[in-house]
């Protein structure tokens, strides 16, 4: 598992926006949101690309194009709010969904759905959850891709806690975790603390 720190000024305002309990479900959605956009910039650094010959007004050139743009998974419901901007970076792109609810008495994640394509074999796969806090809904969401084929997966977070990325690590999963922050840890609730409180009732209010 390879981990990589997104720490970038503008990560950090976008996220202390997140974290600050007066931000309104709006404005967390809309710094979330730009947040996101700085994840998937890194994550997407290294991806290979096609050359494709194009005339420009002046002269003809060698432009460019993703090879092969990964599949989108958002987990539900937190990661809705990352998925419309990971679109737009990456419009070639297809899109699955898994949903999870984690049960907040055992902290295990329950899942109700799952949409996704049968085979991953050879596919890139960008999985997006704002919060790694057990690791338990990753690991879950994840093994679903591994069984499928994916070899190759990638995991944009908002926040993270050292229990999760452990969690990851342990799991043998062939990840590449991209995060905005590791926090302090995780507290009796299983909560990330600092943290930001419940992605999903911050960004859709508690139902
Ligand atoms: C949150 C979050 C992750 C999970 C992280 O979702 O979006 O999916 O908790 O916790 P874990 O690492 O301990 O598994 P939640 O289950 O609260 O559902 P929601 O997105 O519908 O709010
Ligand atoms: N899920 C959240 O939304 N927040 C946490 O801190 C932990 C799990």
């Amino acid at each position: 598992m390879q981990l990589t720190v997104v720490d970038h000024p503008l990560a950090r305002a976008r996220l202390t926006r997140m974290r600050d309990e007066r931000t309104d479900n709006a404005a967390f959605r809309a710094a979330l949101a730009e947040l996101t956009q700085m994840l998937v910039y890194e994550a997407t650094r290294d991806l290979p690309v096609a050359e494709e010959p194009i005339t420009t007004p002046v002269t003809d050139t060698t432009g460019y194009r993703l090879a092969a743009p990964p599949l989108i998974v958002p987990v539900l419901r937190a990661g809705l709010g990352m998925a419309d901007t990971a679109h737009g970076m990456l419009p070639e792109s297809q899109m699955g969904f898994v949903g999870l609810a984690r049960n907040e008495a055992t902290f295990q994640p329950e899942a109700y759905m799952a949409s996704l394509p049968s085979s991953l074999v050879d596919r890139e796969v960008f999985v997006l959850d704002p919060m790694l806090a057990t690791g338990g809904s990753l690991v879950h969401c994840c093994g679903l891709l591994t069984e499928r084929g994916a070899t190759s997966i990638t995991v944009l977070c908002a926040l993270a806690a050292p229990e999760g990325v452990r969690r990851l690590e342990e799991s043998g999963l062939p990840l590449r975790v991209f995060t905005a922050s590791v926090d302090e840890g995780l507290n009796d609730k299983a909560y990330i603390v600092p943290g930001l409180g419940d992605a999903g009732d911050r960004q859709f209010g508690a139902v």
